[in-house]
This record gives structure tokens, sequence and C-alpha cells, in this order.
């Protein structure tokens, strides 16, 4: 800003001298057309007029001067030089013309008179570029007040900037693992929408944190309640059996903390399962036809069930082996122990997508906890009456694996029971980004 004030003020002052020295040349014609009526025509006195001009001298054909201002009366020429021939007239700075004191722009013009040329001499004074000194102090003190508003104004904005930006920095620098229920000030006003932006952004990044946070103090809190429970019932069995070794049934106590261990050792597996699934441990895919793999699955174990077969053959996807027949247990597991008298397992192909539903006819699951099953330890009341033995990792695990191969897993509507639907894309497809 300053510098196109710098660049404003030096052009203005160009000008003003541009047309100072107009002023100054149209002041040496004016003295000109005053003197050369009397120089030819008559009478020309001795001593001139100064007029606007700081001197005049008139030389005759010989060189003499016979004419001239007060201060040069009697004096020799101011100048020796004369315009070109084809010429009437021509300027030189002289530093000082003879005569006079100080620089001058000396202007000589040719008076052709019967005898010869009279020279006519007009000194005027030397015009600066800027012009004259109203123009440069006019200029300096216009750069100066333009400087300083723009200055002040610039300061006043920044400052309008500064401030809440430094109340979101204080805000940030004071909220820790510990007081992330705090938010950063969202500037009402002002002109800088930017900053509302800015501190909305770093609230929501707060909001998902706080969220992020939440949900891990309550997966730490879960997980150890659900390991200390095994690790307490197998305590007090021990402490039992040592106390009183001849009434305990040693085999049967043995059997029950092996049980327990059994829990104990599915939770720590389940645990590090997601964990690596956290943390996005690579999966060991493998071309793999779905369909097989459900049917090998289905055939490894009895039920209590019956399990309807729908298995459209070579539906291929890539995938972790093992990781997908984590899924498939789970979702067997589930639907064995909620259904009435059956489970359906379905696999197809649907465009670019291997589809497999299981199915059972059991109480189903309500719409508003569709989402909250596929949280870590949730386990439906329903669910804890039933069987004590499940530690409510499975859904949460099955979900991170099928989002591991770029697919989904969710609870669909259906006549009866509850249809889950394990969709990933089919070898060859493109996985979204
Ligand atoms: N087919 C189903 N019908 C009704 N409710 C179900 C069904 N499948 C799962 N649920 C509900 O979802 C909860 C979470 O299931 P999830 O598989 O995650 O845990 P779990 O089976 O209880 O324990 P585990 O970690 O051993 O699998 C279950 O406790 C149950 O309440
Ligand atoms: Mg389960």
């Amino acid at each position: 800003m300053a510098l196109v004030c710098v660049g404003v003020s030096f052009l203005f002052l160009l000008f003003a001298g541009a047309k100072e020295a107009d002023r100054a040349r149209d002041r040496a014609t004016g003295a000109w057309s005053r003197v050369v009526p009397l120089i030819r025509e008559g009478p020309l006195p001795a001593v001139l007029e100064k007029g606007r001009v700081e001197a005049i001298q008139v030389l005759n054909a010989h060189g003499r001067p016979v004419a001239a201002t007060r201060g040069l009366v009697g004096k020799p020429p101011m100048a020796t030089f004369l315009p070109a021939s084809s010429n009437v007239r021509a300027a030189r700075v002289l530093c000082p013309p003879a005569g006079l004191k100080g620089c001058m722009t000396v202007v000589s013009y040719k008076v052709y008179q019967p005898d010869g040329i009279w020279p006519l001499y007009i000194a005027v004074p030397i015009v600066p570029w800027y012009g004259d000194v109203t123009a440069l102090l006019l200029a300096v003190c216009v750069s100066v007040v333009v400087t300083t508003m723009m200055t002040a104004w610039v300061f006043r904005d920044l400052t309008k900037v500064v401030t809440p930006m430094n109340a979101i920095r204080t805000e940030l620098a004071e909220i820790t693992a510990t007081r992330l229920d705090r938010r950063v000030p969202v500037p009402q006003y002002g002109r800088y929408s930017e900053l509302k932006c800015l501190a909305e952004t770093v609230n929501g990044t707060l909001d998902r944190l706080e969220g992020a946070y939440k949900q891990l103090r309550q997966f730490t809190s879960d997980a150890s309640h659900d390991l200390r429970s095994p690790i307490t019932a197998m305590r007090v069995q021990l402490d039992d059996a040592l106390m009183y070794p001849r009434d305990t049934d040693w085999p049967k106590m043995t059997k029950e903390v092996l049980a327990g261990l059994d829990r104990l050792q599915a939770i720590v597996t389940d645990l590090l399962t997601l964990a690596r699934l956290d943390a996005h441990a690579p999966l060991s895919r493998e071309v793999t036809d779905l369909s097989e793999l459900a049917g090998a699955e289905v055939k490894r174990r009895a039920y209590r069930v019956e399990i309807v077969k729908d298995l459209q053959p070579n539906v291929l996807i890539d995938c972790d082996r093992l990781r997908v027949t984590r899924v498939l247990v789970n979702l067997l597991d589930n639907a064995e122990r909620h259904a009435t008298s059956k489970v359906t397992v379905s696999v197809r192909a649907e465009g670019s997508a291997a589809i497999l539903e299981v199915v059972d006819d059991g109480a189903g699951i309500a719409l508003e906890h569709r989402e909250m099953v596929f949280e870590r330890f949730t386990r439906l009341d329903a669910s804890r009456d039933r069987d004590s033995g499940g530690t409510g990792l499975g859904l949460a695990i099955a979900r991170e694996i099928a989002e591991a191969h770029g697919g989904t897993l969710t609870i669909q509507d259906s006549e009866r029971g509850a249809r889950f639907v394990l969709r990933v894309p089919v070898h060859g497809a493109v996985s979204p980004a």
C-alpha cells in the first residue's frame, strides 16, 4: 500500500514538474513577446521591466548589451550561446549566468534586425523535476496521511482477526483428554467467515474426538468388566475348593474352571482380533467361492435347528478365508441361538456384489437396536436371559471384517426373525476407494 502511495506521489510530482516547466516556458515566451516589439519598433529603454522572469538582457548585432533588467544594467552578457542556425530559440542551464546568482535556465532568442541578429537572453528559475516545493510538500503530506490511515485500517482489521484467533488458541491449549467437553468460541460477527468456519470445524473435530474417547472409555470399562467376572467366579470356586478340599468334587470344579478359562480366552482372542482390525492389519486374501465356504461351515457341526441352504455356485470373492469364516460362524451361532426352528443361509451374486444372508425365524431385532448390536459388548436383554455365554463382540468384529473387505454387514427387514446381510465385492470388481 505504501509502495502504491509512493508511486502515485511520484507520478503526481512528475506531472507537477511538467506543468511548472510549461509555466516557466510561458513566462519566457511572455517576456520575449513584450521585448521583441520594443527592439523592432523602439523605443528600447536601457532598463527593462522584469515582469515574471528573473532577468532579461538584449545585445545588439555586435554582441554588446543595450538593454537589461535592473540588476544587469552595465554588466557583460549573461550568456554567449545562440540558437542553432535553423532555430530561433535555445535554452541552457547556467550556473550561474554572468552577473546573476545561482543556477538558472537561460533562454536565448534570435531577433532579426536590419544590422544583423540581436541576441535576447531571458533567465527563468530552474524548474526541479517535482515542480515546486508546494507540490512536494502536498505529495509528502498526502502520502503520510494516506499511509497512516491505511496502516491504522489494516491494524484494526488485523486486531479483529487476531483477537478471536487468540481466543480459539487459548481454549484449544486448555483442552485435554479429561476436558474434551470444552469447545472453542465461534465468532458470531465480523467480516471473516473463514474464522467462523475454522472454529466450527475445530468444534466438529472435538465432537468426534469426544465421541471416540467416550467409546474408548466405555470399551475399556466393558472389557475390564467382562474379564473380571469369570476371574472372580473362578477365584471363588478355587478358594472354596481349597477351604473344603474333602467336600469338593474336583473333576467337576476343574471342568467349571476350564470353562471359565475358555470364556476368558475367547474374550481375549476377540479383543486381539478387534485390535488387529482397528490397526488395519493386512488381510491374507485369496480367491474364494463364498457358497463353498458357507456350505462347509454349515456342514462342520450339528445344529439345534433346521438349516436351509440356498447357495448359488461360483460366487467368487477376494477374501481372507479365516476372517470371513469368523463372520459366518458368528452369524450362524447367533441365528441358531435365536431361531425357533429354522435358519436359512443363502449366497448369491448381485451385479458387482456377493451377498450372503443368514435369516432365522426367531423374535428378530427391533428397528431401534439394529445399529446398536454392532457396537462392542452390546447384548440385548433377551440374549442375556437366553444365554450368558456371549461377550457381545461377535457382530462388532463381523462388521469390521466386512468393512476391511470393502463391504458392509447390515440387518434388513424380514417377514420373521432377524435377517443379516453381508455384502462384499465379487472377485475382480473395483472396490470403492
Ligand atoms: N439372530 C439374532 N436374533 C436376535 N438377536 C440377535 C441375533 N443376533 C444377534 N443378536 C443380538 O445382538 C447381540 C450382539 O450379538 P453378538 O454376536 O455381537 O454378541 P453375542 O452373540 O452376544 O456374543 P459373541 O461375542 O459370543 O458373539 C446379541 O447379544 C443379541 O442380543
Ligand atoms: Mg454372537
